[in-house]
Parts: structure tokens; sequence; C-alpha cells
């Protein structure tokens, strides 16, 4: 009855929409910056027949992250992945399925697990790396998308699929991507072009996964990988404590394959060209780190090392506290609830409301970052831990309940490929240090070129 009585959060009226969708002429970054310099945190835009509500900055934001699936929900704003992940699994399944089905991708991204992907992250960095010549132009954009689906073939999809159909597999998740566009968050099932092809790419990855898996049943050989953790996972409150089916391991399988991709190889692609920009200080001290670790443990790149790289580490954090990838997280309102901002006003926010929550906003408020826009990995360490400060305060994976599973298979990933560059080559921008692409719906920077030079630490 008292939050009935709260007044809810200003709105804004007069956004302009482009056939239903919000206008986001430079992303919902310039929407957001003036509506905070109006409003503060919290404020409300309408949405064709749908309202919005933005909680910005560790104040704002508890509730979304700590609220139960119940209260927050993600199935009415994330559902439009069913048709690339498929049905059965993730958003297509109710809460008390999909929480299971979490716990084992959880189990399978476990740290014991983890260090035995290390090796493969290597060796497919090296092997790539290796076909380099001694000086040469690239995007590292590309380079790592590219490197990046060669390490979750390995570690994700299995043996099988790297060895004898990575091309086909490849495109096939080419395809699939290319058909998950910002139109189709709001009409996934409209029959275009782009959601033909995706429905095509998934039935044929399903097939292939589906005699993998059936290859693997029958030999009874157990491989080191995600795929493995899918079909050996069995359910223990729902569907009678029945293990997974070939539908949801392929599901998952795409799932896990979409929230890794893109997301690992922007923040790979931004650690590197914020540690060459400028005087590249931070190229040279991670350099150095790299030296320092090899004079002790030698040249092996191995879990445990990779776990000492702690300038590397920052460096990484601090690109993706400056260019998170997941620009804007959301749920769904099932019921009223309260909110209050840093400077003591509260709302009530009421049930129907889609809610959201960003992390490239919340990065840049000053009062939780000291000289928010520059680059400065040491922010994350003592005495500053600016990160520490209150909860929520870095989101770059999220937090709370639905906190990333995969931000440590990520950190080991880049401080992998990263230190096999550091390693090997040095750089240098050709182009100016560019800005975010937002024309996309995980956010990575315009394509930029950087020279490489061969040499030897
Ligand atoms: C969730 C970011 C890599 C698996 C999330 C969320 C964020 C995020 C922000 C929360 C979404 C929300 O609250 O709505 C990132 C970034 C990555 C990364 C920036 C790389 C730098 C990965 C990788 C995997 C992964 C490599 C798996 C191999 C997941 C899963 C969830 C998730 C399963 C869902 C958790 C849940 O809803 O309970 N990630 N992610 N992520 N991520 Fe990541």
């Amino acid at each position: 009855a008292n939050l009935r009585r709260g007044n809810s959060p200003p709105v804004e009226e007069g956004v302009p929409f482009v056939g239903g969708l919000l206008k986001f002429s430079k992303g919902p970054w310039h929407l957001m910056k003036s509506m905070h310099s109006k409003y503060g945190e919290v404020f409300t835009v309408p949405l064709a027949h749908k309202r919005m509500t933005f909680l910005l900055g560790p104040h704002a934001s508890p509730h979304f992250f700590n609220a139960t699936d119940e209260r927050m929900s993600q199935t009415e704003v994330y559902s439009f992945n069913v048709p690339t992940f498929g049905e059965g699994v993730v958003f297509d399944v109710d809460q008390r399925v999909r929480s299971e089905q979490f716990r084992f991708v959880a189990d399978a991204l476990r740290s014991s697990k983890l260090k035995t992907y290390v090796p493969a992250f290597r060796q497919e960095a090296e092997d790539f790396f290796a076909a380099w010549g001694d000086t040469g132009v690239v995007n590292l954009a590309e380079v790592f998308g590219e490197l990046i689906i060669l390490t979750a073939s390995r570690t994700l999809m299995g043996r099988e699929v790297r060895e004898s159909m990575f091309k086909r597999v490849a495109d096939l998740f080419h395809d699939l991507d290319d058909g998950m566009r910002p139109l189709s968050v709001l009409f996934p099932y409209l029959p275009t072009a782009y959601h033909r092809k995706r429905d095509a790419a998934r039935a044929a990855l399903s097939d292939i996964f589906k005699s993998i898996i059936a290859a693997r049943r029958a030999s009874g050989v157990s491989e080191d990988d995600v795929l493995q953790a899918l079909i050996d996972s069995r359910y223990k409150k729902v569907y009678d404590g029945r293990a997974t089916t070939d539908q949801e391991i392929v599901g998952l399988l795409i799932a896990l394959l979409f929230a890794g991709q893109h997301t690992s190889s922007i923040t790979s692609t931004w650690t590197g060209l914020y540690m060459m920009a400028g005087d590249q200080k931070y190229y040279k001290a991670a350099e150095e780190e790299q030296r320092r670790v090899i004079a002790e443990h030698g040249t092996d790149i191995t879990f445990d090392v990779l776990n000492e790289l702690d300038t590397l580490h920052n460096c990484i954090q601090e690109a993706l506290r400056l260019q998170p990838p997941l620009v804007l997280l959301m749920r769904y309102a099932k019921e009223p609830f309260e909110v209050t901002t840093s400077d003591g006003r509260s709302y009530v926010v009421p049930k129907g409301d889609i809610v959201a929550t960003s992390p490239s906003f919340s990065h840049r408020l000053k009062h939780v970052f000291k000289d928010a826009d520059s680059f400065q990995p040491e922010r994350f360490r003592a005495p500053r831990e600016e990160d520490k400060a209150a909860p929520f305060s870095y989101i770059g994976f999220g937090g709370g309940r639905h906190g990333c599973m995969g931000s440590q298979f990520a950190y080991l990933q880049i401080k992998t490929i990263w230190s096999v560059l550091l390693r090997n080559f040095t750089f240098e921008l050709v182009d100016e240090f560019p800005e975010p692409d937002w024309d996309s719906m995980v956010i990575g920077p315009k394509p930029t070129r950087v020279r490489y030079t061969r040499r030897r630490l």
C-alpha cells in the first residue's frame, strides 16, 4: 500500500522513434547523458506502448541486481534470443528450469575446469600469431574476432569441431550472429532474409552438434570441454532428474557462444588500444610484468602465471570500465519497488516497467571513479580500489543474481592472448584512437588499424 502512494520517477516525453525503435542517435549514451543531467540517476523514457525506467549508478541499481527473478524478470526483455538459442533453454523455459540450466553452465566454467582450458587458449594464440609476418597492419577487432572463435571452438564446442569442421561451424555461427540485429529485439520472428538465414544456420548447427554428441555417447570417450560438461549434466529439481537432451545441450552451447564471443573480442581490442595509446606507458608496464614472470617461471603460460599478471589484469578491467560492450542491461518489473538516489530522493517504480541499468554510464560517474574519463588501471589497486567503494559500482560483468558466469574464463583468455602478443610484438596505432561504434548490439570500437612489429622479449 505504501508503495502505491510513492512518487514515480520523472518522465521524459518526446523521445524520437524510428520504426518503433528508440532513436539512439549516438547510442543510448547521449540520451542517458541528457536525462541524467536533467533528472539525476532515476528517470523514465516512454518507449512506444511501454516505459523504460533507468536506474543509473550504485545508489539506484541494487534492486536491479539483487531482486529475485519473481520481482525483476529477464524473460520478458530477453526472450528475443529464443529463435537464436533455440527452444527448451534459457529464456524459453520457466525460472526453475533456467536456474538449473545456469547451474550446468556455472559448473562447466568452474576454476578447476578453467585450468584445463588454458593450454588450449595458449596454443591457439601462438599458432595464430605465428602466421603473422615481421611487420604488418591489422584491425585488431577483426583479428580477435577470428582468434576467439577458434579458442571457443576448442574449449566450448570441442575437439571434433576444431579439428574437422571449424570453417563450416564458424560460417554458420556468423549467419546466426548476423541474424541478431537491433530490429530483432522488437520483432525476432519477422520474416527478413537475415532471420531466415539465422534459422537455417541454427538448424544446421543443431544437426552438426547432435551428431557429435551421438558419436561421443557411442564411443564412451569423455573430453575436457564445455560440451562434455553439458552432456554430463542432470537436472535435480525439475524434469524428474533426467539428463540434458541433445536439443538443450545445443541451445546452451549456442547461448554461451553468444555470451562470450563479441564481449571477449571487443574487450581484448580495447585493452590493446588503450595500452598502446599515447606514450604506451601501460604497454611498457605490461611488458615489464611479462619479463618478470618469464624470469621467475620460464616461458610457459599457465593458469598460475596468468593469475600473477596484475598489471595486465587491471588494464583489462579498466578497458572494460571505459568501454563495456554490453551498454544496457534490462529486466522487467513484476511488482512495484522503491529506489533512492545518491542525493536522497526516493521513487516508486511501477509494475510493468522495463528497468534498465547501464555499465557504460555508471562507470563514468565522477562521484564513483576519479578522473572517470581517463585510463588509469591503478584505480583498482590499494589504496584507491574505487570499484570496491560501493556494491555495483563496477558492473562490466553485471553483478548480483545474474552476474557473468564467464568472467574468469574471459580474463584467462584475454590475458593469454595479450601475454603472447606482449612477448612477441610491439604495436603502434595507425589511425586515431577510435570512438565506439553504437550501431550494433554489442558495442565495440570503430575499425582501427594498428601496426605490429615482431620482436622477442
Ligand atoms: C552474463 C558481460 C564473457 C557467460 C553477463 C552479464 C554481463 C556480461 C554484463 C550480465 C547480463 C545481465 O545482467 O543482464 C560479459 C563480458 C564478457 C563476458 C564483458 C567478456 C569480457 C562471458 C563468457 C561467457 C559468459 C566468456 C561464457 C563462456 C555469461 C552467462 C551470463 C552472463 C552464462 C548469464 C548469467 C545469468 O543471467 O545468470 N555477462 N561477459 N560471459 N555471461 Fe558474460
